[in-house]
Parts: structure tokens; sequence; C-alpha cells
């Protein structure tokens, strides 16, 4: 049984701020958290929808120390950028935060103070790995190795993203420095440790209870079960490092917070925010710590153990000593993976697309529509330039923009842009307004359960029952024959229009909101339009526009200029090991020695560097994806190895004739291909 309540809460995982959201973050936990969160208002409850950057922890660090700049730099490079680009993706958050600000330490300390106050975290020596090259503990992804449960082979220091065990470090097989690459040395040093394994049982309780009241997913019931099947572990919640949430108890001054204790705190920092900046501060409690709230937590999978297990358990330790008790997630509706043309995303091997180059070439409404037809509920999904293509050409444009622009149209030509009033419905009209009534409750059952492709799958099919609709009635002959039958006809496809913009607005808000426009209906900004959306006629009288393009298709063009900007700057993506290739293949490739003759920055362009090179006495532009890895200056007179017989293509408007070889390093940096010595240009590589 779902627990209706009038206050929802949620959240959507906060993404760490040392990269671009990319499309498999959206499909992950963001897209169908915006979803929720737009049906919710239509549907007249009080929500607040909240996120914002994860700005501490290793994956900052480690990233700042490959950028060779500070890990503030890092985050006030990223943190910017990916609340921009969700601002454009239509993301509807009240508050996009972030861990790094005042406000959110105070949480963290305050959680933590209170937690070593009431005796509940542990002191512990540990033996951990420390690099004596680096003078360093090796916390979390600071070391790699060999996954002692699946064998992966990039393990980190406290998770396998593999397998997606949560390791003690010491279990890696064969651990290296991530920092210098070598074998650390053990020593000891002192943590806290939260005493997770005490709150099994209830945990289990917890989820049991939440899943019986709110149905929650089968994956993540799994990977619950294979935790407490496994026994929980205490774990250390602080780490030897500098950057981070300082540890406010006497004598550990020096380290700081584990990252994951004060990441899910981050979300209550979040709403002390919003309250502050509308200038009632005590507002979030009314989220927080009212237990009529439903709090709703979307994340990616890889992210269960922490906000199934973890984040409640901490919650619940706050809930025994304190009177101000918070809400624990009613579900968490944790997404499979997303993959990208058949392989996984992937940072390190250049692999994905992100979600600022995507919203260069195609609008964010097309984007939304395609991931959440295909989104990864119950296991992974595929995302594809051609599958993209085709939701939104043959369902979105084809059926939903069809039936507008149909509809619309026959009012500008047969009625003078002006809405008919309708004549008495006969059974076939009294069908359709049947499906109009009802659709709001049938699909608003598929958002409260979270089912989001559904959700797409049935709003979808209300279009298409619409063009059945008004290809049986055959207005273009009623018109003359019974004017009065096709003037019902009309006014019943200009209700389906009307009810459709309210049906559609959680999915593609921008499309949803021209539709409005057209119809001149503002209503739907009211809270509480949803119930009602399928009665909203079209006011006798209403003089209507004639309709432009609602949805552009998306080209072929437009596909390739995409792909060839996205190979050109992001470098070769990883090739399956299955497609070997003959050394025929192989020969067809003229790879040649160049020298480097000029390097220089492209305006607007962060990756491209123009490159004028030299082979044997013949010069050449080549336009290569290096800005972020080479200063240009850096990179004449380089002996470099170039493919010499690439077809010439297009970049940023400079053509491009060859490309260089480069290494793609494990931290996402590329490395050219140089050769040794004063060897002539023009050499052949082989
Ligand atoms: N930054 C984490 C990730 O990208 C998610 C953090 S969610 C939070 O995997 F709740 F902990 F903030
Ligand atoms: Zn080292």
């Amino acid at each position: 049984m779902t627990r209706t309540s009038q206050r929802i809460l949620i959240t959507a995982a906060l993404p760490y701020a040392n990269g671009y959201v990319h499309l498999g973050h959206l499909a992950g936990a963001y897209l169908p958290a915006d979803m929720y969160a737009r049906y919710q208002r239509l549907n007249g409850r009080e929500v607040l929808f909240l996120c914002g950057s994860d700005e501490h922890g290793v994956a900052i660090t480690v990233s700042a120390e490959h950028e060779k700049v500070t890990p503030k730099q890092i985050i006030d490079r990223y943190h910017p950028d990916n609340e921009s680009a969700f601002r454009k993706f239509g993301m509807s958050f009240d508050q996009y935060s972030r861990t790094s600000i005042p406000l959110h330490h105070e949480t963290a300390r305050e959680f933590f103070s209170e937690f070593h106050a009431a005796q509940i975290l542990k002191e512990r020596e540990e033996r951990q790995f420390y690099c004596e090259f680096d003078k360093l503990f090796l916390a979390d992804r600071y070391v790699e190795g060999i996954c002692p449960v699946c064998k992966y082979d990039k393990a980190r220091g406290d998770q396998c993203e593999n397998c997606g065990s949560w390791l003690n470090q010491l279990e890696l097989i064969d651990a290296k420095c991530k920092l210098c690459g070598r074998t650390p040395v053990v020593r000891s040093t002192r943590h806290w440790y939260f005493p997770l394994g005490e709150y099994q049982e209830r945990l289990q309780a917890y989820i049991q209870e939440r899943d019986a009241r709110d149905g929650w997913r089968e994956t993540v019931l799994r990977y619950c079960e294979s935790w407490f099947r496994q026994g929980l572990q205490d774990r250390a919640v602080t780490r030897d490092l500098t950057w981070g949430v300082p540890v406010p108890v006497k004598g550990f001054e020096h380290k700081v917070i584990y990252v994951w204790f004060d990441a899910v705190l981050g979300y209550i920092s979040a709403a002390k925010e919003w309250a502050v900046n509308r200038s009632v501060p005590e507002a979030w409690r009314a989220y927080w710590q009212d237990e009529s709230t439903k709090y709703v937590a979307f994340i990616g999978k890889d992210n269960v153990v922490f906000h199934c297990i973890v984040f409640p358990a901490m919650l619940m330790a706050w809930n025994d000593h304190h009177t101000s008790r918070f809400v624990l997630p009613e579900n968490v509706p944790a997404n499979e993976f997303l993959n990208l043309e058949g392989q996984k995303f992937s940072k390190s091997r250049g692999w994905g697309i992100d979600l600022r180059d995507f919203l260069r070439f195609f609008p964010a409404d097309a984007l939304r529509f395609a991931l959440a037809a295909n989104l990864p509920e119950t296991k992974d999904a595929d995302f594809s330039m051609k599958e993209f293509q085709a939701r939104v050409n043959n369902e979105l444009a084809d059926i939903v923009g069809n039936f507008i622009n149909r509809t619309l149209a026959f009012v500008a030509r047969n009625f003078g842009g002006v809405a008919p009033a309708s004549g008495v419905p006969d059974e076939r009209d009294k069908a359709m307004l049947e499906v109009l009534r009802n659709a709001p409750a049938n699909i608003g059952d598929l958002y409260e359960r979270y089912k989001f492709r559904e959700v797409v799958a049935e709003t979808v099919n209300v279009a298409r029952i619409a063009n059945k609709y008004f290809n049986d009635s055959e207005p273009w002959k009623t018109i003359k024959q019974n004017p009065s039958k096709c003037a019902t006809t009309i006014a019943v496809s200009l209700q389906t229009v009307s009810a459709l913009s309210v049906l559609l607005r959680p999915i593609v808000p921008v499309l949803a909101q021209g539709i409005d426009r057209l119809l001149d209906q503002t209503a739907v900004e009211e809270k509480g339009t949803w119930k009602t959306a399928g009665d909203r006629p079209v006011p006798a009288g209403h003089k209507l526009p004639t309709p432009g393009i609602l949805i552009t298709k998306v080209e072929d063009e437009a596909i390739a200029a995409m792909s060839r900007e996205m190979t050109a700057s992001e470098g070769p993506a990883g090739v399956p090991s299955e497609n070997l290739i003959s050394i025929d293949d192989f020969r067809k490739v003229v790879l040649k020695v160049a020298r480097v003759v000029s390097a220089e920055r492209i305006a607007k362009s962060e990756k491209l560097l123009r490159l004028i090179v030299e082979i044997a006495g013949e010069e050449r532009q080549i336009v290569a994806g290096i800005a972020k890895h080479y200063a240009p200056e850096t990179l004449v007179d380089k002996r470099v190895v170039v493919v010499a017989n690439l077809q010439p293509a297009k970049l940023m408007g400079l053509e491009s004739r060859g490309m260089l070889l480069a290494a793609n390093a494990d931290d996402g940096t590329l490395r050219i291909v140089v050769v040794e010595g004063e060897i002539p240009t023009g050499s052949v590589v082989r």
C-alpha cells in the first residue's frame, strides 16, 4: 500500500564535482528524480527537491593531482558547470547545494560530534597502506589492486566498481599507490569506527517494512540482501587526508571525516541552505523532521549500500538520541547502468557523452524523452544514437507532435483558428473522453510505483489513441457532410491536446510549455492540475495560433556532426577484444612521423588545438583534441606519429588532415606518442 503524504522530500545523488555529468548519470538518478518531482508538484504535493555537488574525498584530490591544480580549483570548475548543464536539461531542483559550504561542514561535524558524545563511535588502531614515497596513508582511491572477490584489476581501496563489493583495502591483491605506482607498506593509524553491525537487524526490519508499504525494486532488495548475508561490519568514518571536513574530536583535528559519512548528510545541508535562502531558516525541518513526510532518494546502483544501509543507520543512530528525529527514505529507487552503444560509460577510457556536449547538438527535451523511454530500471539498458533518433522521430514527433499539429492545423484551416463548440458526443467521442479522464490516474499510478519507462509508453499511448480517433472520425469528410459532428471531433481533439500538455509536462517540460502557450492555458502551472488533466476543454471561441514546428526531428547530419567532434575530442574509445583485424586491415592505415611546426589554441574550444605538422617537406593542418593536456608551445618540434591517410574532417570549422596518435591514460589524460631521436619526417611507422 503506497503511503500518500502531502509533503514529499526528493533527493538525487550528489555527483562528484570532479568531472562533467554524462548521460549515464542522467539515466541513473537525475531524470527519474526530476520526472517524479514534477509529477508530484502537478499532483498537488508540497515538494522539496534537492541535489548538489559532492566535493570531498579522494575522487576530488586525485583529479586535482592529475591536473596539477588544487582540489578547490577542481570543484570550483565543475560545480557551476554541472549546475548549469542540469538547468539546461530541465532539472527542477529547489536547491543545488555543495558540500564545501560552511553550513554543510557544520552539519557533518554536528552528526560526528553527537555520535562521538553518545559513544556510538569507537576508536581503533588499524593497519593501512602507506606510501613511503609520497608520505601518505593511501585512503580509498589512493590505492588500487585486484579485487579479492571478482578479480577485477582496478578495484579501489574502498570499493570495487565492478562487483560492487565494499572492501577493506588490505584485502586488495597486488595493491599499488595510485599516485606513484609503487607498492605501499602497511602502517598503523588510529580511526573512528561506526558500528554498522549493531544496526543490522533494525535495518533489515526497516527495509522489509518500507518494501511492504512502497514496493521497493527487486534489484535494490537483492543488493541489500547480499550485504546482510555477508554480515555488516564496523566501518572507519575518518581518514588520514587533508581535504574534507576536519574531524571534530580532540587529537584528530588533522584527519577528515570519511567522504560518504559527510556526503549523505549533504542532503540535509541542502535543505538547510534552501531554507536560509528563503529567509525561513527552520523551514527545512518540515521536510526532514516531520514524520508525515515521504522521503524518496534517487540514485544509481553503485550507491545502494550507502543509501539503503549506511545513511539509514546514521539517521537511526541520531534518532535514538534526539527528540528531533529525521525521516528515513521511504524508497530508494536505484537504477541499473546505462551503456553507450553497447559499452560501459567510462571516464578513463573516454567513452561517454557529457550532458554539456550533447545539449550543444540536441534540445534537452529530445534527450529527456529518449532516455526516459529507455531507463535502466530493472536491468542495464543501452543508449545508441540510432535509438535516440528513432525514439524522437518516430514517437515524439510522429505520434505526439503529429497529433497536436494536425489538430491545430485543422482548426486553422477549417475554423478560422477559433476553437469550435462541441456538438453532442457520440460513442467514439465518449470513448476518447474516457481515455482522457482515466489517463491521469493510470499514469499517476505508474509514477507512484517508480515505473518511469511505462509512464512514457502510456503517455505516448494517449497520443496514439488520439491519432486513431482523429483518423476514424474523418473530420475532413464531416466538415462538409455533418459540420456539428466535425466540430465535436475537433473539440475533443483540442481537449486531448490540452490533456497532453499536462501529461507530458514531467517528461518534456519545454515542449509541454510550448503546447500550453499555443492553447493559452497557463493553468498547468497550478498545483493539482494533474488529476483533472483530462477535463480541461479548450473554451469555444478561443483563438488559436497556427502551429509552428513543435518538435524538430533528429537529422542524420546532426548526429554525424556530434560524433565527428566527439571522436576528435575524446580520443578513440575502447574496442572490444573480439574485434580482431587482419594484418591487411592494419596495412591500410598509413602511420608516419611528423614534426610539429606550430600549435595554437582554437577560440571557443577547450579541447582542440590547431597544429601545423610537416611530413617530408609537406605541411598539413591537424586539429587534435589535446588542448586540456598540452600547452601548445610545448609541442613545437616534437616528432609525433600521425595517421596520414585519414579522410579529411572539419572540426569547429577547421579542416583536419590526419590524426595524432596518443595514449589514453587511465585517469583521462592523453599523452601523445613521440618518436625518439632525429628521425626524418615522413618515415613510416609500423
Ligand atoms: N558522489 C557520489 C557518486 O557520484 C554520490 C554521492 S550521493 C551522496 O557516486 F548522498 F552521498 F551524496
Ligand atoms: Zn606512492
